[in-house]
C-alpha cells in the first residue's frame, strides 16, 4: 500500500508513469483540478467525465467551515464531494504563505487529513517566499523537514504522505531539501513556493530551482509542481521532470473573465472568435459566451478542457519522442517562458545522460535546437569513431579522392560516416536551409572529433559560401574551398 509510481516511457526528463496511491491509480504527467468544497464552479463528478483521475482539495477550508467539517469527519471525503477517484488535500500551508499565519498544528491538519479519508495527505510545510534571505530560508526549511519527520512517524511508513521540498530561491537547499526528504522515505514529492515565481513570470528561477531539487530526488520519484496550473508552462514543468501538476488557474481566470489557451490568456471581452475545439467553443459564439448568464462557469468549462488537452499531447509527445519539439513551440508564446527555455537549455549537458538515445525524429527550430540533448549526445558519440590517418569531412556532398576515410556533414549535429546516414539522429532529421548557428555548432562537432583523434589529419571540404565562416569557426583545421580542389 501506500504511494509508489513507476516510470513507464520518458523524453528529456519528462516521462509517462503510473503513480498508485492505495488501490487507486493515477496516469501522469496528470493535471489535479482543485475543488473548492463551497461552490465547486465545475463539480469533480464532471470532472470525472473529464477524464480527471485525481483532484486537489484543501483540508485547512473543510476544517474551519462549520458545515463542512462534520460532513467530512462523518461521511468522508469522497461522499462529500462525489469523487472517487484520487483525492489529494492540502493541509492549510498555502493560506500560511499568502496570510503568514494559520490556525493549526502540523499533527492537528494529519489527523484531519486522515480522519476525512484523504488519499494524499500534505504536512504543514512552510512555502517559503522567493524574497526571503538564506538564513530564514535555512531556518524554515529546517522546521518543515521537522514537520515532515513528525508526519512520516504519526502515520507511519505506509501512510499515503507527500513530502514537500522547500527552499526558496537557493539552489544547494532546494537540492538538499530533495535528498533530505528523499532520505526519510517518499515517492511523491511536491516543490512548493514556486506560486509567487509563476504569478510574476520567474519561469528562469523556477527552473533552477526545479532542476536544483530534482538533483536531489530520485528520478524514481513522483514530482508534484504545486500551484502550477497555466497550460503554456506545462511542458516546460514535464521536460523538467514535474509529473503532476494542480490547477485553480481554470476557475480563477473565469472568474476574472479570461480565456485560457496554450499561448497565454485572453480577455473574453477581446474576443470575437473562439479559437478552441472543445465544446464550449463549438457550441457558442463569441458574442454569446460573453453575454451568456453563464459566463463564468463556461469559462471554466472551455479553460480546464483546454488544460487537460494540453497535458494529453504532453503525453502523447512523450510517446513519440518529440517533446523537444512542443517544448520548443510552448515557450515562445510570452518572452518570460523563451527566457526560462534558455535556461534549461544550459543544463542540456546534464539532461542528456538520461534521454533517449533514439528518438521518431528531430525537426530543426532555429538556433535553441542546436543545444539538444540529441546534439550534444551525438557530438559525444563521435569519440568512438574510428579513423584513418587522413580523414576527409565533406560540406559539398563530393569527395577529391585520396583520403582513407571520407565523412559527410549535417548540421547541426556535425560530421557523420555514411553507415550512420539513417540512423537517428542524421536519419531522422529535418533541417532547413543553413543558418549559422546550425553550422557553427555542426563546426564544434568536426573539432571535437579531431580532438578525439589526435592521429588522424583532418581536411573539411566547403562549399564556397561556407568557406570563410567555416575557416573562422575551426582555425586548427585545413578546410578547401571547393573551387579550389
Ligand atoms: N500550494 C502552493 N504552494 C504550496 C506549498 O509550497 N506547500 C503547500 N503545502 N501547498 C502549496
Ligand atoms: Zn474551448
Amino acid at each position: 500500500m501506500g504511494i509508489s509510481f513507476e516510470v513507464l516511457q520518458k523524453d528529456i526528463a519528462g516521462r509517462i508513469g503510473r503513480l498508485r496511491v492505495g488501490e487507486k491509480t493515477v496516469k501522469t504527467p496528470a493535471l489535479l483540478p482543485v475543488v473548492n468544497p463551497h461552490l465547486p464552479i465545475i463539480t469533480p463528478r464532471e470532472m470525472q467525465e473529464m477524464g480527471v483521475e485525481a483532484i486537489i482539495t484543501n483540508a485547512y477550508i473543510f476544517s474551519k467551515s462549520a458545515d463542512f467539517r462534520e460532513r467530512a469527519l462523518s461521511e468522508g471525503l469522497h461522499s462529500v464531494l462525489g469523487f472517487d477517484g484520487v483525492i489529494m488535500t492540502d493541509s492549510g500551508s498555502f493560506q500560511l504563505m499568502v496570510y503568514g499565519e494559520v490556525e493549526i498544528t502540523n499533527l492537528q491538519t494529519l489527523g484531519f487529513q486522515k480522519a476525512i479519508g484523504s488519499d494524499i495527505i500534505v504536512p504543514l510545510d512552510i512555502p517559503t517566499t522567493p524574497d526571503a534571505d538564506r538564513e530564514r530560508a535555512e531556518q524554515e526549511l529546517a522546521i518543515t523537514l521537522g514537520r515532515i519527520r513528525e508526519a512520516r512517524a504519526f502515520l507511519g511508513p505506509d501512510a499515503q504522505l507527500a513530502g514537500p521540498v522547500q527552499g526558496a530561491l537557493f539552489p544547494e537547499l532546494r537540492q538538499y531539501a530533495g535528498s533530505a526528504v528523499q532520505e526519510i522515505g517518499f515517492d511523491f514529492c511536491p516543490i512548493g513556493a514556486v506560486v509567487p515565481l509563476m504569478e510574476n513570470y520567474r519561469y528562469k528561477d523556477l527552473v533552477d530551482v526545479v532542476l536544483a531539487a530534482k538533483r536531489g530526488l530520485s528520478p524514481s520519484t513522483c514530482v508534484h509542481l504545486f500551484g502550477a496550473g497555466h497550460p503554456a508552462m506545462f511542458a516546460l514543468g514535464v521536460a523538467m521532470g514535474c509529473d503532476i501538476f494542480d490547477s485553480a488557474a481554470y476557475a480563477l481566470f473565469a472568474k476574472d473573465g479570461r480565456y485560457l489557451t496554450t499561448y497565454g490568456s485572453l480577455k473574453v471581452e477581446e474576443l470575437s472568435e473562439l479559437p478552441c475545439p472543445c465544446a464550449v467553443c463549438r457550441n457558442h459564439t463569441a458574442d454569446e459566451l460573453k453575454r451568456s448568464p453563464d459566463r463564468e462557469r463556461l469559462l471554466a468549462l472551455h479553460n480546464l478542457y483546454v488544460t487537460l488537452a494540453e497535458i494529453a499531447r504532453i503525453r502523447q509527445a512523450i510517446t513519440d519522442g518529440t517533446l523537444w519539439e512542443l517544448l520548443d513551440t510552448r515557450c515562445r508564446s510570452h518572452p518570460r517562458l523563451l527566457e526560462a527555455y534558455r535556461e534549461f537549455l544550459r543544463h542540456t549537458g546534464e539532461l542528456e545522460r538520461n534521454d533517449n538515445v533514439s528518438k521518431r525524429r528531430f525537426f530543426y527550430q532555429g538556433s535553441e535546437s542546436c543545444m539538444r540533448t540529441e546534439v550534444v549526445h551525438y557530438q559525444r558519440t563521435l569519440d568512438r569513431v574510428s579513423l584513418g590517418g587522413r580523414v576527409l569531412v565533406t560540406l559539398t556532398g563530393s569527395s577529391p579522392g585520396g583520403y582513407d576515410d571520407v565523412l559527410f556533414f549535417k548540421p547541426p549535429f556535425g560530421p557523420y560516416p555514411q553507415g550512420l546516414s539513417e540512423t537517428f539522429p542524421i536519419g531522422q532529421s529535418e533541417i532547413p536551409y543553413w543558418d549559422d548557428d546550425m553550422v557553427r555548432t555542426g563546426c564544434r562537432g568536426i573539432a571535437r572529433l579531431a580532438e578525439s583523434h589526435p592521429e588522424s589529419a583532418i581536411t573539411v571540404l566547403c562549399p564556397a559560401e561556407w568557406t570563410a565562416f567555416v575557416r573562422n569557426e575551426l582555425p586548427e583545421i585545413e578546410v578547401l574551398d571547393e573551387h579550389a580542389v
